[in-house]
């Protein structure tokens, strides 16, 4: 059994999802026939968020000491670093567009759910910062990436944008965490990809339930703008991971498998959504270079 599944069977074995009346009462969200969401769905998963925090010192051993190869080590800085800015943007971004998003779709819900992504990501920073500074590299913001926080949540149609945004950073997180994990790296790095990747599958989880809602209200030009910012930001994320090629290769990660994933998993999303690659274009991912 991996920890993933460990971790949900404790997570299941909790109180969240027992059928008692006392919790179904719990489960039950205020009644608000304006919101835009389903707010049983939304509250339930703020429940679920809620009992899968984890205090970092805790869950993440930061007393062992990290023995890597020096050349290994220089490509988990460089990795890590990349991580740690898109994580941190993440977060400003998330507590710019909280009140935005919550404002918009007029659920009681969202605020509380939101709350708590917006913990889980100012505890992702504070980890990745942390493993950082073991691997010897004080963390560094890396401004050439600001782009693309701007990108997901300015212009028109913001909180729309923004989310769908998110829809592909997630993606694009949860397949980078689950190849850094089995990839070279040292006890401490994985079990630290191991715990935010469960986190980040909750955030996707939360995507699922508001994003088809927000595609249906939205107007045919609404669509045409965010399906342009998405390409805009898919564009310059494949073209940005060309250049981890060789560094990918070292520590075993295929860089090209990771955005074509990444893509593929978008791609379903939005199927879902009833929007197809007819409507949708998604760029194409370059081979490796060392291929
Ligand atoms: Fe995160
Ligand atoms: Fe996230």
């Amino acid at each position: 059994m991996d920890d993933l599944e460990k971790f949900e069977i404790r997570s299941q074995n909790r109180s969240f999802l027992t059928n008692s009346p006392v919790m179904q009462e719990l489960l039950s969200p205020s009644l608000n026939h304006r919101s835009w969401v389903n707010d049983a769905k939304v509250r339930r998963l703020y429940l679920q968020a809620s009992s899968q925090q984890w205090y970092a010192p805790q869950k993440v051993n930061f007393g062992q000491s990290i023995d890597l190869d020096p050349e290994i080590r220089r490509v988990w800085i460089r990795f890590m670093s990349v991580f740690y800015t898109l994580e941190k943007m993440g977060l400003n971004v998330i507590v710019n567009m909280m009140p935005k998003a919550v404002k918009k779709l007029k659920s009681e819900e969202v605020p509380l759910y939101l709350s708590v992504q917006c913990f889980d990501e100012a505890r992702h920073v504070f980890v990745i910062e942390n493993y950082l500074r073991k691997l010897g590299a004080p963390p560094q913001y890396d401004w050439t990436l600001h782009v693309l926080g701007q990108l997901a949540s300015l212009g028109f149609y913001r909180m729309e944008n923004w989310l769908f945004s998110t829809l592909f950073s997630e993606n694009f997180a949860s397949c980078f965490l689950r190849r850094a994990k089995a990839a070279n790296i040292d006890p401490l790095g994985a079990e630290m990809c191991q715990s935010l990747l469960v986190d980040e599958s909750r955030h996707l989880h939360f995507l699922h339930i508001v994003l088809p809602e927000i595609m249906d209200r939205f107007s045919l030009f609404g669509r045409l703008y965010v399906k342009s910012a998405q390409f805009f930001i898919m564009n310059f994320c494949e073209r940005m991971a060309r250049t981890l090629d060789a560094d990918g290769t070292l520590v075993g990660i295929d860089r090209r498998a990771l955005v074509e994933e990444a893509f593929e998993n978008v791609e379903r999303a939005y199927e879902s959504y009833g929007v197809t690659r007819k409507f949708l274009h998604f760029p194409k991912v370059a081979p490796l270079l060392s291929h």
